[in-house]
């Protein structure tokens, strides 16, 4: 109580100062937010929140977040040595901000629709029933000896119970790590390590696009190797028995039912830690990236309600798995905070047909739909008809994350499925980021959406370009390394246990910034515009790899000694790896047979998308005399540019450059490389 009358009194010191709403300007409509703050145009409440960080950030946790204990102070940040705090002192607990306060007003309000694999099969889950699911979840982890500070793996397809399992870690405190249900046993078992888990939580199978998928085979082969793991809970996701080796393994549904629906919620402290999430950066190492309480969960509600134009009976449908980040934030997290009615999209976007997501829509009467351009690009390849014979009228807002969205694609959404009436939000963000940073304001009226163009920093993001020389670049119609120069609640705290790490990859490149590894250009107006990673991170269908990583799986192979691999542009994918590889002399004349295993090797080392789409064998890699590998100019011989190589004199032997491009020429002429664009 003592916080909510300090964030009322900021906020009546702070807005008749300096902000009055000017006239005829829409109210935004938010379930939670019901200060005055709510009835400022965005423009003025960015204003404020990069001005004044304390009085916007900390009357919005006041005003927004239920808490336990009131925070003592809004924020803690140094950059140049990683140190981000916010909400200092305050307790609360997550779930209790996602379930309890919606369930006191509207227990019957549906949260969670489960959009189940075979279409007309979905589930509604109310705000009363996922409190209870949650309850019962977070008993049964209690009962089998997971408490506060523990680490869960969760490695289940987008469900009710996945979405229970994260909240009912929350609840406990325990820590979830929820690993992508694509992933490899060896890629899953590398991160149970790391984080040290206690549990795994998965089940029998996964259904996608009408395919079975054994799940808990896979898990049973990755705990093989994690000593760490007590137990694993396993739910009955189809009718298939499915192999139990108890007491280790523990039928999550048979457990949970006699388990009370009532769990008392753990206190947490705002900066302990709520989940990790495993990412790609430039080594080949994933990184746990972490995220904590109470900023994390005020930066996703706020983003989720700005950025999409969120109100009150919305039906807010984010296709993205919860595997990602963007499942994190924006199926979970940010939707539940703000009470809303979230969509879990179990399926394809072309399962039975290409109309799949449309007639979703239809059928849910979804009004945000958020997705991925490869999805799109996918999409647009078939007849609109497609689209059009499904009835999208419910739809208010489009988004698009995770990649850039080329201009074809964008226009084919706004137009197609937009009908030319919603705003189409390009939104940037990262992992790293917890919520979106970059996106067009919707909730703006009147502001002006340019296409294919993420555009606008979000409250509290100051976006700096910098040059090559590492100063800030100035003006319009310029670009640079894109960084962040203050910090903002729902970034990342750290790197699991390796604080250094953190501090390496994402503040030393520009002492003082967040250095996102992103390049980006600033239009005369001010707008910006992605235009992609700067480091040795490609991005597959939208999802992301280190270059390094698949590397690291190609070179466990006997016969191959060294590898290098590249991102190519993809019309579909957005861009696809590329290795070079260099096979011992003896086996350079009879290479497909290695060929095959080194696709084996990189499938079950990290996952099928990380697959290379192309292998060319070549006998050295263009290297500088110091030995590193000149990335550059494999990217330029990759994507058939050598008339424009830059300068190779740096290179040990420039003779190599002519012999990695005859070897491309004889490449492109196999018959099956034609056939694979
Ligand atoms: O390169 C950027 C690209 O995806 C990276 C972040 O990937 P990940 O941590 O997996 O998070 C994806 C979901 C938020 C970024 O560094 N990226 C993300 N959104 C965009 C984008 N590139 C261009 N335009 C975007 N809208």
């Amino acid at each position: 109580m003592a916080v909510r009358s300090r964030g009322t009194k900021l906020l009546q010191t702070f807005l008749p100062r300096c902000l009055a709403p000017p006239p005829g300007r829409r109210h935004l409509s938010s379930p939670a937010w019901s200060s005055q703050l709510a009835s400022l145009p965005p423009r003025d409440l960015y204003r404020l929140s990069v001005t004044d960080p304390d009085q916007f950030w900390g009357s919005a946790a006041a005003e927004r977040l239920r808490w336990v204990e009131p925070f003592q102070r809004v924020r803690d940040c140094e950059l140049s040595s990683g140190r981000i705090s916010w909400f200092l002192g305050g307790k609360l607990n997550v779930s209790v901000n996602c379930l309890d306060v919606h369930v006191e007003k509207h227990p019957d309000r549906v949260a969670l629709i489960w959009e189940r694999d075979e279409p007309g099969t979905e589930v509604k889950v109310s705000y009363r029933q996922l409190l209870e699911m949650t309850c019962r979840l977070a008993n049964t982890l209690k009962s089998h000896g997971i408490h506060k500070g523990d680490r869960v793996a969760i490695y289940m397809p987008v469900s009710p119970l996945a979405v229970a399992a994260m909240l009912a870690c929350a609840r406990i405190g325990a820590v979830h790590t929820v690993v992508f249900a694509g992933f490899s046993s060896e890629a899953l078992a590398g991160r149970i390590q790391d984080a040290q888990c206690k549990a795994v939580v998965t089940c029998n199978q996964s259904v996608r696009g009408g395919r079975l998928i054994d799940l808990k085979a896979t898990v049973d082969a990755a705990v093989k190797s994690c000593p760490s793991v007590q137990h694993v809970f396993v739910s009955q996701r189809t009718d298939n028995p499915t192999v139990m080796d108890r007491p280790r393994d523990v039928q999550l549904e048979e457990a949970m039912s006699p388990q009370s629906s009532i769990c008392p919620p753990e206190t947490l402290d705002s900066e302990d830690l709520l989940f990790l999430l495993y990412t790609s950066g430039s080594t080949g190492q994933p990184k746990g990236i972490v995220h904590t309480q109470a900023g994390y969960l005020l930066y996703t509600a706020l983003t989720h309600q700005f950025v999409f134009d969120y109100r009150e009976g919305d039906v807010f449908g984010c296709v993205a798995d919860i595997g990602w980040i963007t499942g994190h934030s924006y199926v979970v997290y940010g939707p539940l905070c703000n009470g809303a009615t979230t969509v879990l999209f179990e399926s394809t976007p072309v399962y039975p047909d290409p109309g799949r997501y449309w007639e979703t829509v239809q059928r849910l009467g979804i009004t945000q739909f958020y997705g991925a351009p490869t999805a799109l690009r996918l999409l647009l390849k078939y007849d609109e008809s497609w689209v059009k014979k499904y009835d999208r009228s419910s739809l208010r807002t489009l988004g698009s994350v995770g990649e850039p969205i080329n201009h074809e694609a964008w226009h084919w959404f706004h137009s197609v499925v937009g009908e030319g009436r919603c705003p189409l939000v390009d939104t940037w963000w990262q992992t790293e980021t917890g919520g979106i940073c970059i996106a067009p304001h919707p909730a703006d009226e009147g502001a002006p959406i340019i296409p294919a163009m993420a555009m606008r920093p979000f409250f509290g993001i100051q976006p700096v370009l910098m040059s090559e020389e590492g100063e800030p670049v100035q003006g319009g119609d310029v670009g640079g390394a894109l960084c962040i120069s203050q910090a903002w609640p729902g970034m990342a705290r750290t790197i699991y246990r390796d604080h250094q790490r953190f501090v390496d990859a994402y503040f030393s490149a520009y002492p003082g910034y967040y250095f996102t590894g992103d390049g980006a250009y600033r239009s005369a107006e001010g707008y910006y515009q992605i235009t992609g990673r700067m480091d040795d991170v490609i991005n597959v269908s939208g999802h992301r790899l280190g270059t390094a990583e698949i590397e690291d799986a190609l070179d466990e192979h006997p016969s191959v000694p060294e590898t290098a691999v590249i991102g190519v542009p993809h019309h579909i994918k957005g861009e696809v790896p590329f290795a070079f590889v260099v096979l011992k002399e003896e086996q350079q004349e009879e290479p497909d047979a290695i060929l095959t295993e080194l696709r084996n090797l990189v499938s079950t080392k990290i996952a099928k998308y990380a697959v290379p789409q192309h292998f060319l064998v070549v006998k050295r890699l263009p290297k500088t005399r110091s030995g590193k590998i000149m990335r550059r100019i494999l990217r330029k011989v990759a994507t058939e540019m050598t008339d424009d190589l830059g300068d190779i004199s740096t290179l040990d032997d420039p003779s190599v450059v002519k012999e990695i491009v005859h070897a491309y020429e004889q490449y492109r002429k196999q018959p099956h490389q034609r056939k694979e664009e």
